[in-house]
């Protein structure tokens, strides 16, 4: 059994912060000293694929030697006959296992909505991260809420693909250790805050995954999209173009807690052998 770790991030939700925390888990794995493969799905929109080529060019313009995942993109067909699917599915498998062979962790970002090899990439998934916005309409995708009450009524079609998924991987006795992300949390604590927070504790409960409180909402996070730098990088003048604020340094530390996280749950790695807290510098 290959003991590389095949990392999905996907929401069947736009905009819930995949692409940033696919490049955000790739550069700290490579910095922990991980040999990391990149695959952007999102063949349309290529957000994880500009942020890649955005570091790279940054790097030969500042003359810095920045971490660069080995990457690659794949297209899918938009009106897709089931034989373009079978192809399109067995071209990803191969390439899942081609690099399984050479590289210790596969990032995988996903697009913001169901496609074949969305679906498919849930299977191939060791650990699922599922970023989710701090609010109802985002916590719709895993479950209904009672009006009245705000308590958890059911499960949603998000989370049911995700099952079937764990279906399928056990058939292979193999599992998935699903993280729900909280992404863009507000810093000052509000009803909303602690009521999304309720019900994803008790979905948690249901869907056997692992709540984290992950990411705050931060500028940073944005504003290193076009140099390709990320809140785990070496912060100077020279990369981030300003001072580090309080902000940075607290957006490293998070990301450092979030990569903690991801490698707590896997058993058959060797990943977690490292003090990956210290590593990441
Ligand atoms: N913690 C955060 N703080 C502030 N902004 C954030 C944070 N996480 C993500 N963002 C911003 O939110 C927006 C959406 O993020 P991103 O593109 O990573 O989401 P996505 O889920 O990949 O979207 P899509 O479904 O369109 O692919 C971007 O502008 C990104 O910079
Ligand atoms: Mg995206």
């Amino acid at each position: 059994m290959s003991s590389t770790r095949v990392i999905v991030v996907a929401n069947e939700k736009g905009g819930s912060g995949k692409s940033t925390v696919a490049m955000h888990i790739a550069i700290a794995l490579i910095k922990s000293g991980q040999r990391v493969a990149t695959i952007d799905l999102d063949a349309r929109q290529k957000s994880f694929t500009h942020f890649i080529e955005n570091r790279r060019a940054w790097a030969k313009q500042a003359a810095r030697e920045l971490e660069i995942p080995d990457h690659f993109c794949f297209g899918k067909v938009q009106y897709p006959t089931a034989e373009d699917e079978a192809v399109g599915c067995k071209a990803l498998t191969d390439t899942v296992d081609t690099l399984a062979r050479t590289y210790g962790v596969i990032v995988i970002d996903t697009p913001g909505h169901d496609s074949y090899l969305m679906r498919l990439a849930h299977s191939l998934a060791d650990t699922l991260i599922t970023p989710l916005n701090d609010s109802f309409v985002d916590l719709d995708v895993l479950g209904t809420v009672d009006p009245k009450t705000f308590e958890m009524t059911g499960t949603s079609h998000y989370s049911q693909m995700v099952q079937v998924a764990r279906r399928q991987r056990q058939l292979d006795k193999l599992s998935i250790d699903w993280i729900v992300l909280r992404n863009r949390l507000s810093t000052i604590s509000s009803r909303n805050k602690r009521l999304v927070g309720g019900g994803l504790q008790e979905l948690s409960r249901w869907l056997d995954f692992r709540c984290v409180e992950g990411l705050a909402e931060r500028v940073i996070f944005r504003e290193l999209y076009p140099r390709g730098l990320t809140a785990v990088d070496d912060i100077d003048d020279i990369t981030l173009g300003t001072r580090p604020t309080m902000s940075h340094v607290t957006a490293r530390l998070e990301m450092q807690n979030l990569l903690g996280t991801i490698l707590l749950g896997e058993p058959r790695s060797s990943l977690v052998t490292t003090d990956h807290h210290r590593a990441i510098g």
